[in-house]
């Protein structure tokens, strides 16, 4: 780093300090300013998640700003969001390992009848269901980016038939993939398990409705760990009880926390989770994004760059 950088830093987490030690450790040649405290210099970099309106006023030199976070979405909302400097987000850092998990366990459940038993032993009922085999039960996952490719890899892995769709068409081995309005009623129909891993966008907001639900086999599972306002809940809730989905585990929603009178919370198929699919990592987040400063300094392209047309 040619001079020493100043970096402001704000993330919506109950202790931020954690965050600005593992920053400071990570990046010890520039400065590093919380906020929170007030009377932060003009500075090179911000480093945020979900900050307050007031964040980005006054500072008119920034390079780059980096999310904490895998989807952008947050910041990107922000009516202060300066207009010509690039926003950079996580790229795994350590979420990719837990999506996996959270999926493969979901697979498991949904096609082993898991969610099933545990409903039947609350009701004392000896009942054996007919057994599925784990070759015939197909993985469907929106967003074939970073962690959704990831994901589609560790479960195809695992011997379950995976199919994928995105924006723009992919060639993965051993995934079938589907990209586009073209290719989304194939995709859904050959579906028996929905992930979303899709970034919140115009164009993805609102899409797990009924109009997408609809289209898969009567029976399927929902995964939803992208964000919740790409699911339509009254839809879903819909669905859900009349057995056109037979469970769904859901990660994200709109607004977190869910409301406690939410119907999520005791609907006896769903399992409800705390944004927890894939926690970001204090000391794997802090290294990427010291990283990145560095290579930004040097003039060095830098992976994650937003793109502010498309919102991902
Ligand atoms: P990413 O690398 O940006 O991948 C996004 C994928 O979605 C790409 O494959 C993209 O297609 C596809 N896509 C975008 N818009 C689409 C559209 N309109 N139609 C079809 N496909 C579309 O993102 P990522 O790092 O994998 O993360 C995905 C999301 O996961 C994040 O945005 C965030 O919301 C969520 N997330 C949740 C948690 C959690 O704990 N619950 C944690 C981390 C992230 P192309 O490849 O063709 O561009
Ligand atoms: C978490 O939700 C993220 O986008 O990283």
């Amino acid at each position: 780093m040619s001079a020493v950088a100043e970096v402001l830093f704000y993330a919506e987490e109950p202790d931020p300090q954690p965050w600005i030690a593992a920053l400071r450790a990570a990046l010890p040649e520039a400065r590093v300013h919380d906020w929170a405290a007030g009377g932060a210099p003009v500075c090179d970099y911000a480093v945020c998640w979900k900050p307050p309106a007031a964040f980005f006023v006054g500072q008119p030199k920034l390079k780059a700003i980096l999310n904490i976070g895998a989807g952008a979405d947050a910041v990107l909302d922000d009516a202060n969001l300066p207009t010509h400097v690039p926003v950079v987000r996580l790229d795994d850092a350590g979420m990719a390992g837990q999506m996996q998990e959270y999926v493969a366990w979901c697979a498991l459940t949904y096609m082993r009848n898991m969610d099933e038993y545990a409903r039947l032993q609350r009701a004392a009922q000896w009942l054996r269901l007919p057994p599925r085999a784990r070759g015939d039960y197909s993985v469907g996952i929106m967003g074939l980016g970073v962690l959704g490719r990831a994901v589609a890899d560790y479960l195809r892995r695992m011997g379950f038939p995976v199919r994928g769709w995105s924006a723009s068409p992919k060639f993965l081995a051993g995934i079938d993939c589907f990209a586009g309005a073209a290719g989304l009623a194939s995709f859904l129909a050959g579906t028996r398990m929905l992930v979303c891993l899709l970034p919140l966008t115009p164009a993805t907001r609102g899409i797990l409705c009924r109009a997408t639900l609809a289209q898969l086999p009567r029976g399927a599972a929902l995964v939803n760990i992208a964000r919740g306002a790409h699911m339509v809940e009254s839809d879903v809730l819909e669905l859900l009880d009349d057995g056109h989905l037979a469970g769904a585990a859901l990660d994200v929603f709109a607004p977190e926390p869910l409301a406690a009178d939410s119907p999520l919370w005791r609907h006896p198929r769903v399992v409800v989770t705390p944004h927890v699919s894939a926690m970001t990592l204090v000391g794997e987040s802090m290294a990427q994004i010291a990283e990145k400063i560095r290579a930004l300094e040097r003039g060095d392209a830098v992976a994650g760059v937003i793109d502010r047309a498309r919102g991902y």
